[in-house]
């Protein structure tokens, strides 16, 4: 039996350091559980788009990770795919070269007995960037194979059916989903898909294929529209064991973990995220300062 743990949405900074101690915490669950790989399944940074240092420190972090890994880049990361004339923070060509510089590539394929695992930048699909055809290109030569395929991505493939229309952000858009399921389908061996951004942690079912969400281990966002998708709002993480008998997913919650909700966080409409993590960072040095 395979033990694939998925680690979502960290949102790590240097200079605003708000979740460090949930990535702690997920460090040591991960040295207990010591499963066969950790898949991070984006976010990993809080404000990469605007600063890649954020980026680059998520590099630090996820380094100390005790077993083998892969990263994979979320919105927070290299930015939104564009949706509905919506024009901050998209993904672009640069910010697609800082996190390949930093992480060494935005994609993966690699086969553990009898399952090949691949990782896809979600942040191409419907971007219209070159880089969206070289990855299906790339996708169909890896889904090409005898193995059972579980896959993962930041952006979930749709809310609640495959049928769904646009949703904006928070899921892939409706045309680019549906060639990516149509290359599921056609391939005939995915079995999992899963993904991260919502915060929340679901099952589905489609096609018989299970798509997982996982939770962030860093924050919730409960809220008018999240509360809707019908998710376990609570941090934690998602140990997938894949075996001949099929695939057991449980969404984990450690005890030392905190259950950082941003409805707490500041007046700011609509919870005050953006306006936080753009801020600068009002502490500076800490050192105490001596008189010479
Ligand atoms: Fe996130
Ligand atoms: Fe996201």
């Amino acid at each position: 039996m395979l033990r694939i743990l998925q680690v979502s949405d960290t949102h790590l900074s240097r200079t605003h350091p708000l979740f460090q101690f949930n990535f702690e915490v997920t460090l040591r669950e991960i040295e207990t559980l010591q499963p066969d790989l950790v898949v991070y399944t984006g976010d990993l940074a809080l404000n990469g788009p605007d600063n890649p240092d954020d980026v680059q420190f998520a590099h630090e972090q996820i380094a100390r990770t005790s077993c083998p890994y892969f990263a994979l880049p979320g919105n927070h990361d290299v930015g939104l795919v564009p949706f509905g004339g919506h024009s901050e923070q998209l993904v672009t060509e640069e910010r697609l070269a800082t996190f390949v510089a930093a992480f060494g590539n935005d994609r993966f394929v690699t086969d553990m007995g009898d399952w090949r695992l691949v990782g896809l930048n979600s942040q191409l699909i419907g971007s219209g960037l070159s880089a969206e055809e070289d990855q299906m290109t790339w996708l169909t030569d890896a889904l090409a194979c005898d193995s059972k395929v579980a896959v993962f991505m930041h952006y979930p493939a749709f809310l609640q059916t495959a049928e769904d229309e646009d949703v904006s952000h928070y899921a892939l858009s409706s045309e680019p989903r549906r060639q990516l399921l149509e290359a599921f389908a056609a391939a005939g061996n995915v079995q999992l898909v899963g993904s991260g951004h919502l915060h929340q942690s679901r099952s589905l079912l489609h096609a018989g294929i299970c798509f997982e969400w996982a939770p962030s281990s860093a924050f919730v966002i409960p809220g008018n529209i999240l509360d809707t998708f019908g998710g376990r709002q609570a941090t934690g993480m998602l140990l997938h064991e894949l075996s001949d008998a099929g695939i057991s997913t449980q969404h984990l919650e450690p005890a030392l973990m905190m259950n950082i909700d941003l409805r707490n966080w500041s007046k700011a409409s609509p919870h005050g995220y953006y306006q936080v993590v753009k801020q600068p960072w009002m502490i500076g040095d800490l050192q105490p300062k001596i008189a010479a």
